[in-house]
């Protein structure tokens, strides 16, 4: 494919083009010019290719904490990137690795099948009502539910609680975009105060009074080899609980069902070939993830990544949405493969940042395509009715207007 200008503008702007309905052979062009190439607009370098992710996402020579120096210095330290530096995704080396182990635990306690149970539940009253032949929205029908009721479940919040969370996540998501500017990062600084408010209390009472559930196992015992401050807890709690899963899972169904309605021979070989279910979550991850590109780092000193030589100081992304259709890791990398086997996408960051929700994404996303294989026949999208989400690094819709037969 040729580029035109426009499209080169666009990709140099905002690498992960928001809202484009296809990006992938672009992002495909500009891979093959250079695995590797620099953005003007964000000021950063854009990793296109499999191998080149790979080497990113391993690299101890990348820093996060080096990058949000860069964006306390722009925009001053009462600012969310302060906090920031006390969050998972952008801690390094050891510190990271002491309280990643913390946080692995508390997810490790998760008992899965139940949690499959509960979702499974979830989804048979969702779908109870809906009439076959009837167009409807499948954001506020299941898909962006599903990930609130499990989080709050998990954490035993009621979901009705959890409303000012919901309305903020996309402020607190955004302030840790590729681009910075004073608007995201004020949204990100509302969004703060607003997760402050509500999970300071309830971590305080949960600590008076613990109880058989992942907040209490965060909040831990004085036998933990670790003590997290209530600063601490509330960023992992809002960030790599409830912002983690709220904002990507929804994205994630909502290709899925993208998907399903493009290729409808997908639904009938799934019905008949149910242990295709696992492998056609990975393929779903890996032909359109919800999270296009990873968080941004600073290389400590200068490295040589692919054919080019990114300086000390500078910054870098793993653009994983185009790592994922590299076709000298993928056959075929942009047919959709049910059985594609074997399928290494980076859609989970693997790496030193790797996803500790990635058990319970793909257990959502299963149940979901599981309680619409067992019950429909087709899903159609009306993609002129729907609406893409318009945010940085995420892709997926805001509104997906489905009509199930
Ligand atoms: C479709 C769903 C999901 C996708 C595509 C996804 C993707 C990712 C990616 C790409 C990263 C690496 C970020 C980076 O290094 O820049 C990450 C990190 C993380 N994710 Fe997920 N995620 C999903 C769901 C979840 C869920 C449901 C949870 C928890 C409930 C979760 C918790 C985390 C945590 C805690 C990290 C940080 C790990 C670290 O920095 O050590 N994610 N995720």
């Amino acid at each position: 494919m040729i580029l035109s200008s426009p499209e080169r503008l666009a990709f140099q702007q905002d690498p992960c083009l928001p809202g484009h309905p296809d990006p992938y052979p672009i992002y495909a062009t500009l891979r093959e010019e250079n695995p590797v190439q620099w953005c003007e607009g964000p000021g950063l370098w854009v990793v296109l290719g499999h191998p080149e992710c790979q080497a990113h996402m391993r690299d101890d020579r990348c820093s996060r904490q080096d990058h949000l120096d860069k964006l306390i210095q722009r925009f001053g330290d009462e600012r969310i990137f302060q906090r920031q530096k006390g969050d998972l995704p952008f801690m390094d080396d050891k510190v990271h690795g002491r309280v990643r182990h913390h946080v692995m635990a508390a997810f490790r306690s998760i008992d899965l099948e139940a949690l499959d149970q509960f979702c499974i539940e979830f989804l048979r009253q969702r779908l109870e009502g809906v009439q076959t032949g009837e167009w409807i929205d499948l954001m506020p029908l299941l898909a962006n539910p599903l990930p609130v009721v499990v989080t709050g479940h998990l954490m035993g919040v009621p979901g009705e609680q959890q409303g000012q969370v919901l309305e903020h996540v996309g402020g607190f998501v955004r302030a840790r975009g590729l681009t910075q500017t004073e608007a995201t990062a004020s949204g990100g600084d509302a969004a703060m105060d607003v997760y402050r408010r509500f999970f300071v209390p309830l971590l305080q009472e949960r600590r008076r009074q613990p109880g058989d559930d992942v907040l209490s196992r965060l909040i831990g015992t004085p036998q933990d080899a670790i003590e997290l401050s209530d600063e601490q807890l509330l960023l992992i709690v809002s960030s790599n609980f409830y912002s983690a899963s709220i904002y990507t899972v929804p994205l994630l169904i909502s290709n899925a069902a993208l998907q399903l309605a493009r290729e409808p021979a997908l639904l009938q070989r799934l019905k008949q070939e149910p242990s295709l279910l696992n492998s056609c979550v990975e393929e779903l991850l890996r032909f359109d993830p919800p999270a296009q590109a990873l968080n941004v780092s600073a290389v400590r000193e200068t490295i040589e990544l692919g054919s080019c030589r990114i300086p000390a100081g500078d910054s870098v992304t793993a653009l994983v949405g185009a790592a994922n259709r590299d076709p000298r890791v993928f056959v075929e990398p942009n047919r959709f493969l049910l059985d594609r086997q074997p399928n290494p996408h980076l859609s989970f960051a693997p790496g030193v940042h790797q996803c500790l929700g990635l058990h319970l994404a793909r257990l959502e996303l299963r149940a979901v395509l599981r309680a619409w294989v067992e019950r429909f026949e087709r899903l159609e999208v009306d993609e002129a009715r729907s609406k893409r989400l318009v945010g940085d690094r995420f892709r997926g819709f805001e509104r997906l207007m489905i009509r199930f037969s």
